[in-house]
C-alpha cells in the first residue's frame, strides 16, 4: 500500500505512544482474575485535557442553537462573521487593539489545527522554520507535513527557559521563513515575558520571517502577566497569534479556536483551510461567542483552582521524592526525572512506561517535546486535588521501592 514519505517523517507522536500504553494498562486491569490483587485505577495526568467544566452559558447557547437548521448546514467563511466580530470585540477589551474581523480573524478547529496547517500555507518545501525546543508536538508535525526544514532554539532551565535569540547568527536568521513560539509555554509551564515575544517580533520584522505565536494559555498565568503578540504593533506586519477555547474556557472537546493576524497570513491560512474543512457548526460558534461575551471571567475562576492544585501538588510531589520548580502557569508541572530514575538507567520514555505499569499513573515523557525534553516529564493537573495527591503518594511509594 503506498504511504507518503511525509508520514514516515512524522513517526508516532508522544500522545499516540502514551495512548497505547494506557490501553495496555486498562487491559491489564480487566484481566485481573478473582482472588488476585487488583491494580490501581488509571490516573491519567498525561494530557492537558481538563476535568473542569466549561461555562454553563456556553453550553446553553450551543444547546439552544443545535436544533436550528443552519447549525446542520456547511458553514462557509461569510457565515462565521458573528464569531469573528465577537473575537474582534474580545481583542479590543483584552488588549486594547482594534482588529478587522473581515481581514484579520479566522475561526479554527483548535489551535492545534491552525498551527499545524500554517506551514503549508506559508512555506515552500525545504524552507527553514525555527521552533523552540521543547516545542508543542504539532508545531514540528506541521513543518514535517509541509516538507519544511526545522531548526531549533534550545531553551535551558538554568536560564528560566528564556529564548536566547543571540544563539542564531545573522545568516541563520536570514535563512528562516517562519518562527513558531508560544508563551505561556507548554511543556515547561513558564509564563514568559512580553520582552521575549517583542524580541522575536522585532527579529521577524527585520528578517522578513512569519512569526506565529501560539497562545492558548494567555489567560492562565499564575504569576505575572502572560505575553501576547497582539500587544506589539508588529503583529500586523509579520505576525499571527493563535488563541483557543480549550484551556481558559474548558471547551477542548468542542475544537474551537481562532487566529488573529496580518491580513495576508489570515488570507493564506483561510485559502488552505478552504481545501481541508468547512468551519465548525454555527451551534458550536454560538457557544464560543457566549463564552467570550458572557463568561469572560471563566479563566480567572479556573485559575484559582489550578493555583491550589499547583501549590498542593508541589508539596505532595516534593514529599514523594521529586524535585519541583513551582510553575508560573496553570495546568502543568514540568519535572526532572527523580534521581532514582538515573540510577535505574531509565530515560523519560522508559520511566513513564515503568511508572504507569507499577502505579497506574500516566505522565508524558519529556522526549516527546524535543531533545531538550529528555530527562523531564510533564504532569497535567487535570484531576481533583484529592486524586492528584493520592497519585503523588502512589508514585512516592514506587520510587521508594526503586531506591531501596
Ligand atoms: C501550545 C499548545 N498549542 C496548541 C494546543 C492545542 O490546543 P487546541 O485544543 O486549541 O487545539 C495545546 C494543547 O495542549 C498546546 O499546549
Amino acid at each position: 500500500m503506498p504511504i507518503s514519505q511525509r508520514l514516515g517523517r512524522l513517526g508516532n507522536g508522544v500522545f499516540a505512544r502514551n495512548d497505547r500504553r494506557k490501553a495496555d494498562y486498562r487491559q491489564r486491569i480487566s484481566n485481573v482474575q478473582d482472588g488476585q490483587e487488583p491494580l490501581p485505577a488509571l490516573l491519567d495526568l498525561s494530557l492537558g485535557s481538563t476535568d473542569l467544566p466549561p461555562p454553563p452559558v456556553a453550553i446553553a447557547a450551543m444547546a439552544a442553537a443545535l436544533g436550528r437548521p443552519d447549525s446542520a448546514t456547511y458553514c462557509l467563511h461569510d457565515a462565521t462573521g458573528p464569531f469573528r466580530r465577537a473575537v474582534a470585540a474580545w481583542a479590543e477589551r483584552r488588549f486594547a487593539v482594534t482588529v478587522d474581523p473581515e481581514a484579520e480573524v479566522l475561526l479554527l478547529v483548535g489551535s492545534q489545527e491552525g498551527t499545524a496547517h500554517l506551514p503549508l500555507a506559508v512555506l515552500n518545501p525545504g524552507e527553514a522554520a525555527l521552533l523552540l525546543d521543547p516545542y508543542y508536538p504539532s508545531h514540528l508535525g506541521g513543518l514535517q507535513l509541509a516538507c519544511a526544514e526545522p531548526r531549533f532554539l534550545g531553551l535551558r532551565s538554568d536560564q528560566g527557559w528564556r529564548p536566547d535569540f543571540e544563539q542564531l547568527s545573522t545568516s541563520q536568521w536570514e535563512r528562516l521563513k517562519l518562527m513558531v513560539l508560544g508563551f505561556p509555554h507548554n511543556p515547561t509551564a513558564t509564563v514568559g515575558d512580553q520582552a521575549w515575544v517583542d524580541g522575536a517580533a522585532e527579529r521577524a520584522a527585520r528578517h522578513g520571517i512569519v512569526f506565529a505565536h501560539d497562545n492558548p494559555y494567555v489567560d492562565l498565568a499564575l504569576e505575572g502577566e502572560a505575553p501576547a503578540l497582539l500587544r506589539n504593533p508588529l503583529w500586523r506586519r509579520c505576525g499571527i497569534e493563535f488563541f483557543s477555547f480549550s484551556k481558559g474556557w474548558c471547551l477542548g472537546g468542542f475544537r474551537l479556536a481562532f487566529a488573529i493576524g496580518a491580513a495576508p497570513l489570515i488570507t493564506a491560512l483561510r485559502q488552505l483551510k478552504g481545501v481541508v474543512d468547512f468551519n465548525q457548526s454555527l451551534a458550536l460558534q454560538a457557544g464560543a461567542i457566549a463564552a467570550l461575551e458572557q463568561a469572560p471571567e471563566w479563566p480567572d475562576r479556573i485559575k484559582a483552582i489550578y493555583r491550589q492544585r499547583r501549590d498542593r501538588m508541589t508539596a505532595a510531589m516534593t514529599a514523594a521524592g521529586w524535585i519541583v520548580q513551582p510553575p508560573s502557569m496553570a495546568l502543568y508541572l514540568w519535572l526532572t526525572l527523580p534521581p532514582v530514575a538515573g540510577s535505574a538507567c531509565l530515560d523519560s520514555e522508559a520511566f513513564c512506561a515503568a511508572l504507569l505499569r507499577h502505579t497506574g499513573v500516566a505522565l508524558t515523557p519529556g522526549n516527546g517535546f524535543g531533545v531538550v525534553g529528555e530527562g523531564w516529564v510533564r504532569l497535567a493537573l487535570v484531576h481533583p486535588i484529592e486524586e492528584l495527591e493520592a497519585g503523588a503518594a502512589r508514585m512516592g511509594r514506587w520510587l521508594r521501592t526503586l531506591s531501596a
